[in-house]
Order: structure tokens, then C-alpha cells, then sequence
């Protein structure tokens, strides 16, 4: 499968959030990642489903929601009816992961979780048949733009082995720190969905930002 490229909006300009919804559209972006975030779970605060929903027509790109709230639960619906076509979420960010998971589904969204650099992939295993998408942090979460932590490409490989013997089509996500350098590192680790703020967005040519992240044909393992 191609890697795709899911820019995230936080590292876009909020004055004008639909224009830069499609622009990125227009220059190729397979997913768009909206990072929702609470000031509590993470320290700071980004924007909530009046927004997403705000945004849902402008684009028929998936929505690629990453919630960084806690407790998540009684707001998994909201995002939902916000148009979320993913909505993953940290198994911190609440008591019973298997059931947010499963609340999610239900909701009619792909489910994902997403692993900080401190979280064991063990968190992921025991529910990787609920899952559709396995985000693995490269950074820790709660700002754009900082730097890429190579020690979690351990982590990647191995979810990538548990994602191929699980037979499942799950996307492997990786998030934080992405540019044209450390993309190659993902890649080969197995990631086959990027995460990319500040590469996209402080960039003047969206589409040639996004070409940038995207694997050589050689360099492409054929997924
Ligand atoms: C961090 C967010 C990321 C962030 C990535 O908490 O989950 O999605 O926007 O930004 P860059 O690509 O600039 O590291
Ligand atoms: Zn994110």
C-alpha cells in the first residue's frame, strides 16, 4: 500500500482554516489530522468538534481526529456527529479502552489508538481487533513542531510485525516531528500513514511539502 500523507491542522493559519483545508486537499493530501487537544491531557488547548463540523464540508478528505482528552468518553459522540471518519484516542485517556474502542465503532468512525514514546505497544495488542489505526507518537504530544524521537522506530518495526500477523488492514500512523528527513526512518520502520504539521503547513507549496514526504518508488517497501 502507498504511504499516505495526513497533514495536521494545527500548524495551520487559523484565521483562515477553511481556505488552508483546501489547499491541502488540492495538493495531494490523503487524510486531513485534526489534534484536539484539552489543556488537561496535554498542556495546551487547540480546538473542538464546532470547529471540525465547521470544516466538514469543505473537503471530502477522511477526517483523521486525534483526541487528546481525558476522560474522552462522553465526548467520543460529539465528534462523531461532527464528521470524524477516525477518531483515535490514548488508552490514558480513559478507564476501558476495549469499550471506548468499541463506542467508537459503534458511532460508525474507525477506531484508532495512539501510543505516547512512554506507552509499551502492549496497550495496543490486546485490542488490535477492534482497531482499524495505530498511531505511534514521535514526539510527545501537545505541540507541533518538535523534534522527531528516533528511539520509537523500535516500537514502529514492532507493530508493524503484529499488524501483519494480525492479517488485519490497519493503518500504522506515525505523529510528531515528520519532515524529509525523518520520513525515510518511518517509512522503513513500517509506518504507512504520516502525520505532518509544520512540514506542510509552514511550507510555501503545499503539494510540493507533501510530494517531499513521500517515498521514492525504490524506497517504497510495496506497501
Ligand atoms: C502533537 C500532534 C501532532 C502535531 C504534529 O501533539 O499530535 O499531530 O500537530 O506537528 P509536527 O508535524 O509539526 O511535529
Ligand atoms: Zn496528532
Amino acid at each position: 500500500m502507498a504511504v499516505r500523507i495526513a497533514p495536521s491542522l494545527l500548524a495551520a493559519d487559523f484565521t483562515r482554516l477553511g481556505d488552508e483545508v483546501r489547499a491541502v486537499a488540492a495538493a495531494g493530501a490523503d487524510w486531513l489530522h485534526l489534534d484536539v487537544m484539552d489543556g488537561h491531557f496535554v498542556p495546551n488547548i487547540s480546538f473542538g468538534p464546532a470547529v471540525i463540523k465547521a470544516l466538514r464540508p469543505v473537503a471530502s478528505l477522511p477526517f483523521d481526529v486525534h483526541l487528546m482528552i481525558a476522560p474522552v468518553d462522553a465526548y467520543l459522540e460529539a465528534f462523531a456527529a461532527a464528521g470524524a471518519d477516525h477518531i483515535a484516542l490514548h488508552p490514558e485517556a480513559g478507564p476501558h479502552l476495549h469499550r471506548s474502542l468499541q463506542a467508537i465503532a459503534a458511532l460508525g468512525c474507525k477506531p484508532g489508538v495512539v501510543l505516547n514514546p512512554a506507552t509499551p505497544i502492549e496497550s495496543v495488542l490486546t485490542v488490535l481487533d477492534l482497531v482499524d489505526l495505530v498511531c505511534v507518537m514521535t514526539v510527545n504530544p501537545g505541540f507541533g513542531g518538535q523534534a522527531f524521537l528516533p528511539g520509537q522506530m523500535a516500537k514502529l518495526a514492532a507493530l508493524r510485525r503484529a499488524i501483519d500477523v494480525s492479517g488485519r488492514a490497519i493503518a500504522l500512523q506515525v505523529d510528531g516531528g515528520i519532515t524529509a528527513a525523518t520520513a525515510p526512518l518511518a517509512i522503513a520502520a513500517g509506518a504507512d500513514v504520516l502525520v505532518a504539521g509544520t512540514a506542510v503547513f509552514a511550507k510555501p507549496d503545499y503539494a510540493a511539502a507533501i510530494a517531499a514526504l513521500r517515498p521514492v518508488a525504490s524506497a517504497d517497501l510495496g506497501r
